[in-house]
C-alpha cells in the first residue's frame, strides 16, 4: 500500500479550491472504494481486510459504529443500511461520548471506528477503550497506516486519495460505500436473496455515472446558493436514510459558509424547529421518490403554509414536489437505497458555492482543523 500520495493527487489542477476538486472526484473515488469488492456471481461483496471468517461474521448480533463529524454521519447511514438490509441491530455513537459512558462491551458485538484521517483523538481513544474491554473493532479509514488503521483488528480502506480540504466530501461518499459493501455482505449471508442482492450491486456499479449526472448541475446549484445567500439560518430536513444526509448537509454549510444550519428529521420539525420558520429561514428538503416521500411532502406543506421558503432535493421529474417547492434540485432515479449518494453531492456543492459567494476561506475555514488530535 502506498503511504505517500502521488504529487498530482495533491495539486488542485484546474480547480480553484481543493473542496471543489474533491467534490468532483467522487465518481472516481466511489468507484475506487468498490473496486475488486463486488462479486456479481454471488451477488455479494468481498472485504478481505476485515480479517474475519464467514463463521465469525455469522455470529455477529449487534453492530456499533463510532466516529466524529462527517465520519459520524457516515456511520449513522451505515447503521441504517446494516439494519435495513442485513437485519442486524446497528447504532451509532459519537466517539467523544462513548468513551466516557463506560461502554458495555458484549461478546457478539462488532464495532466500527470511522475516520478519514485515522488520527482523530476522540475516535482513537474510544477505540482503545473498546479494545481494552475485549471489543472487536474494525477501522474504516482513508489514510493507510494511520493510528486507527493500525490499532484496529482489521477494516476497510476507502482509497479516496488525499483529502486536503478541511470539510470532508469525497471521504463521506467512500465511507458510506464501505458500509453498503459490508451491509450487502452481511445481508447475503442472512435474508437477502441473490436477485435482490444483484439489484443493489448493479445499482452501485452505476453510481459513478449517476454522480456525474448530478455534478453536471453545478451551475444551477451555484445559482441557488447565490439566490439564498441572504439567509443567516437554514434548515436541512430529510427522513430515513436521508436523515443523516440532512445532518451532513447542515454540517457542510456551517463549516464552510458560517451560516447557522440545523439538520433534522423532517418529521421532527413539528416538535420544535417549526417555530423558527419565517421568510428569512429557508428549508432544504431531501425528498427522493421513496416510501417516505408523501410524508415529507406533508412536512414541506407545513413549512410553506408558515411562510418558509423551500428548496427540494428530489427525483427527476417529480411534479408533485415541483408544485410545492420554490426551487428544486433534481437527481436521477436510482434504487431507493442509493439515494443518499446522489443527495449529498448537491449539498456539498451548495455549501461550497455559498461559501464562495460570502467570500469565505473554503479550504481552511476559521477555527477548524482537518484532523483533531487532541480531545
Ligand atoms: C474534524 C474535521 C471534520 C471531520 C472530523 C472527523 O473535525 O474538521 O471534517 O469530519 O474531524 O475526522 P476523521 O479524520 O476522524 O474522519
Amino acid at each position: 500500500e502506498n503511504i505517500t500520495w502521488e504529487l498530482e493527487e495533491i495539486e488542485k489542477g484546474k480547480y480553484p479550491h481543493y473542496m471543489l476538486k474533491e467534490i468532483f472526484e467522487q465518481p472516481e473515488s466511489v468507484k475506487r472504494a468498490m473496486q475488486g469488492r463486488l462479486d456479481e456471481e454471488y451477488a455479494t461483496a468481498h472485504l478481505g481486510g476485515l480479517n474475519m471468517s464467514t463463521r465469525e461474521l455469522l455470529e455477529i448480533e449487534q453492530v456499533v459504529i463510532i466516529g466524529a463529524g462527517t465520519s459520524y454521519y457516515a456511520g449513522m447511514l451505515g447503521a441504517y443500511m446494516i439494519e435495513n438490509l442485513a437485519r442486524i441491530p446497528a447504532t451509532t455513537e459519537l466517539s467523544s461520548e462513548i468513551r466516557y459512558r463506560n461502554p458495555i462491551v458484549k461478546r457478539n458485538t462488532l464495532y466500527f471506528a470511522v475516520s478519514q484521517s485515522g488520527e482523530t483523538a476522540d475516535t482513537l481513544y474510544a477505540l482503545r477503550e473498546l479494545k481494552r474491554k475485549g471489543g472487536k473493532v474494525l477501522g474504516i479509514c482513508n489514510v493507510v497506516g494511520s493510528s486507527i488503521a493500525r490499532e484496529s483488528d482489521g477494516g476497510v480502506y476507502i482509497h479516496s486519495g488525499p483529502e486536503i480540504a478541511v470539510a470532508s466530501t469525497k471521504a463521506f461518499t467512500s465511507q458510506i460505500t464501505a458500509f453498503y459493501l459490508f451491509a450487502l455482505l452481511m445481508a447475503r449471508m442472512r435474508d437477502l436473496s441473490f436477485e435482490d442482492g444483484l439489484i443493489l450491486l448493479r445499482g452501485m456499479k452505476e453510481l459513478p455515472d449517476r454522480i456525474n449526472a448530478v455534478l453536471k448541475q453545478s451551475e444551477h446549484i451555484k445559482h441557488l446558493a447565490e439566490k439564498y445567500s441572504y439567509a443567516r439560518n437554514f434548515l436541512f430536513l430529510g427522513r430515513g436514510l436521508n436523515y443523516p444526509v440532512a445532518l451532513e448537509g447542515a454540517l457542510k454549510l456551517k463549516e464552510v459558509s458560517y451560516i447557522h444550519a440545523e439538520g433534522y428529521s423532517a418529521a421532527e420539525i413539528k416538535h420544535g424547529p417549526i417555530a423558527l420558520i419565517n421568510p428569512d429561514t429557508p428549508s432544504m428538503f431531501i425528498v427522493p421518490r421513496d416510501e417516505l416521500r408523501d410524508k415529507v411532502i406533508t412536512n414541506m406543506k407545513e413549512v410553506k403554509s408558515r411562510g418558509g421558503k423551500v428548496i427540494a432535493l428530489c427525483t427527476e421529474g417529480d411534479n408533485g414536489v415541483r408544485q410545492i417547492a420554490d426551487d428544486t434540485i433534481e437527481v436521477p432515479e436510482v434504487n431507493r437505497y442509493l439515494n443518499p449518494f446522489l443527495m449529498v453531492v448537491p449539498l456539498q456543492l451548495f455549501a461550497y458555492y455559498m461559501a464562495i459567494k460570502l467570500g469565505r476561506d473554503v479550504d481552511q475555514p476559521r477555527n477548524l482543523a482537518k484532523s483533531v488530535t487532541v480531545e
